[in-house]
C-alpha cells in the first residue's frame, strides 16, 4: 500500500475543507493509497499551530519554501491567496512534487503560463481545484449531453450571485488586484467558466462589462483609514462557443441574499438541464423526446442509482452534501496518484479558464469581443 505524504500550504478557508477530504476518505472509499497528513503551512505560528492539532496533522510551518523541498512530502496542496499560486506551485514543481492548486490558478495568464511549463518540465502530476466537477449530479449531466439526450447545445446560461457589497467589510486580499489578479471574475466566475468548457466546449470569443460598486473599504487594522478596491464586484459577458452555441454568464459579489450560490442551465434540440448549486443533489431535465401529453420538467434525484461514488459515498441514497465533495476530490487525488494516472482537472484546464478571464477583462475595458488566447497553452516545453 503506497503512502502519499501531503503537504498543506493555507489552511484558513478552503485549505480546512481539503484537510477534511484527506483525513476522511478512507472511511468512505477503498484505495490503493495511505494518505498522510504530513505537514500543514500557514503565516501565523498559534493558528497553524492549532490547526495542526485540530485537523490531524503531524507537523506545522510557517516556511513554505522549506515545506515544498522536504524530502517526506509527496504532494503540495496550494491552498494559499491567489499571489502565491505560481510561487509554491512553480517551486513545489521543481522540488519533483505532484502539485494541486486552488483556482483561480493564478492572477493572470503569464503566471499560468508558468506554471503550467514548470509542471511539464519537472514531469510531476497536477490538478486545479474545480472541485464542482466532482459533483455527481454534474457527471450526470455530462453524460447526458455526451449521450446526446439534449441534443446538440444552443444555450448556456450561468450565474454565480454572493452578498459582500456592505462598505464595511474590511479590504481583504479578495478586493485587491495584487493579491486576487481579478475579483468576482476570478473568485466566482472561474468555476462556471470551467463548468461551461467542461460541459459545452471551448470558449473562443466573449463581450463583457464589469463593474466596482463599492469603490473604497476600510483597512484591515489601519484605524479606519481607507484603501482603494481595484478588481470587479460584478461582472456580465457573452460568449460564443467552438460549436456555436452562445453563452451568458453572470458573476456578482453584489447580490443581496445570495450565499455563494450558483446555476447553470443548457438549451439543447431536444431538451434542457438545469443545476443549482444549492441543491447538490438534483438535476432538473427536460425532454422533447417525450410524449407532448406528459412532457415538463423533471426533476432528477442524483443518488444511489446513478452517481460514479455510488458504492462509496451515499450509498443508500442519501443527500449529498458541500463537505463530501471534497472528500470525493482526495479520492479522484489519491486514486489517480496511486495508480500512476493523470489528475484531472489539471493545469491546463485552470489555464483555459484563465485565457477566458484574461479576455473577459480585455473586453471589459475594449468594449468590443475578445478571443481568449489558448496558443501558449498547449506548446511543448
Ligand atoms: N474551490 C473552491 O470552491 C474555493 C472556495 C474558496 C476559496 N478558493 C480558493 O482558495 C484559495 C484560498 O482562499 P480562502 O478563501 O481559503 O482564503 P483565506 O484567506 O481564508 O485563506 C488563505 C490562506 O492562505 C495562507 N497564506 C497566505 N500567505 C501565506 C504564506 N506566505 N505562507 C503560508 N500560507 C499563507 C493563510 O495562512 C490562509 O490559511 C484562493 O485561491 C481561493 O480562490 C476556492
Amino acid at each position: 500500500m503506497r503512502k502519499i505524504r501531503i503537504a498543506l500550504i493555507g489552511y484558513k478557508g478552503i485549505g480546512r475543507m481539503h484537510s477534511h477530504g484527506y483525513r476522511n476518505v478512507l472511511t468512505f472509499f477503498d484505495l490503493d493509497a495511505i494518505p498522510i497528513l504530513k505537514i500543514i503551512c500557514g503565516r501565523d505560528r498559534d493558528s497553524v499551530c492549532s490547526a495542526r492539532d485540530k485537523y490531524g496533522w503531524e507537523e506545522w510551518s510557517t516556511d513554505w519554501t522549506e515545506v515544498v523541498r522536504r524530502k517526506d512530502v509527496d504532494l503540495v496542496d496550494v491552498c494559499t491567496t491567489n499571489d502565491l499560486h505560481c510561487q509554491i506551485s512553480v517551486a513545489a514543481a521543481k522540488a519533483g512534487k505532484d502539485v494541486v492548486c486552488e483556482k483561480p490558478l493564478a492572477r493572470n495568464l503569464g503566471e499560468v503560463l508558468e506554471m503550467v511549463r514548470a509542471v511539464q518540465a519537472a514531469r510531476v502530476r497536477h490538478m486545479i481545484s474545480f472541485n464542482y466537477r466532482f459533483v455527481p449530479a454534474v457527471r450526470l449531466a455530462k453524460e447526458i449531453i455526451e449521450e446526446g439526450q439534449i441534443g446538440e447545445i444552443h444555450e448556456w446560461r450561468a450565474r454565480w450571485l454572493t452578498e459582500l457589497m456592505d462598505p464595511t467589510l474590511p479590504l481583504s486580499w479578495f478586493f485587491q488586484k495584487d493579491k486576487a489578479g481579478y475579483g468576482a471574475s476570478g473568485d466566482i466566475g472561474s468555476h462556471i467558466i470551467d463548468l461551461a468548457q467542461y460541459l459545452v466546449g471551448t470558449v473562443i470569443e466573449v463581450a463583457s462589462s464589469s463593474q466596482i460598486l463599492t469603490h473604497e473599504r476600510p483597512i484591515e487594522g489601519g484605524g479606519g483609514r481607507m484603501g482603494r478596491v481595484d478588481v470587479d464586484d460584478a461582472v456580465q459577458f457573452l460568449a460564443r462557443f467552438e460549436h456555436g452555441a452562445i453563452g451568458v454568464f453572470e458573476a456578482s459579489r453584489c447580490a443581496g441574499g445570495y450565499r455563494d450560490e450558483f446555476e447553470i442551465e443548457l438549451n439543447g434540440s431536444k431538451g434542457t438541464l438545469c443545476f443549482n448549486s444549492k441543491i447538490l443533489h438534483e438535476l432538473r431535465y427536460y425532454s422533447t423526446m417525450d410524449d407532448k401529453r406528459v412532457r415538463g420538467f423533471r426533476t432528477i434525484f442524483v443518488g444511489n442509482e446513478f452517481h460514479p461514488y455510488k458504492e462509496s459515498i451515499c450509498p443508500y441514497g442519501e443527500i449529498i452534501g458541500r463537505s463530501d465533495v471534497f472528500i470525493i476530490q482526495a479520492y479522484e487525488i489519491l486514486r489517480a496518484l496511486a495508480t500512476g494516472a493523470n489528475l484531472s482537472p489539471d493545469f491546463k484546464d485552470g489555464a483555459r479558464c484563465q485565457a477566458v478571464l484574461e479576455a473577459v477583462a480585455a473586453s471589459s475595458i475594449s468594449k468590443k469581443w475578445e478571443i481568449p488566447d489558448y496558443s501558449q497553452i498547449d506548446a511543448k516545453v
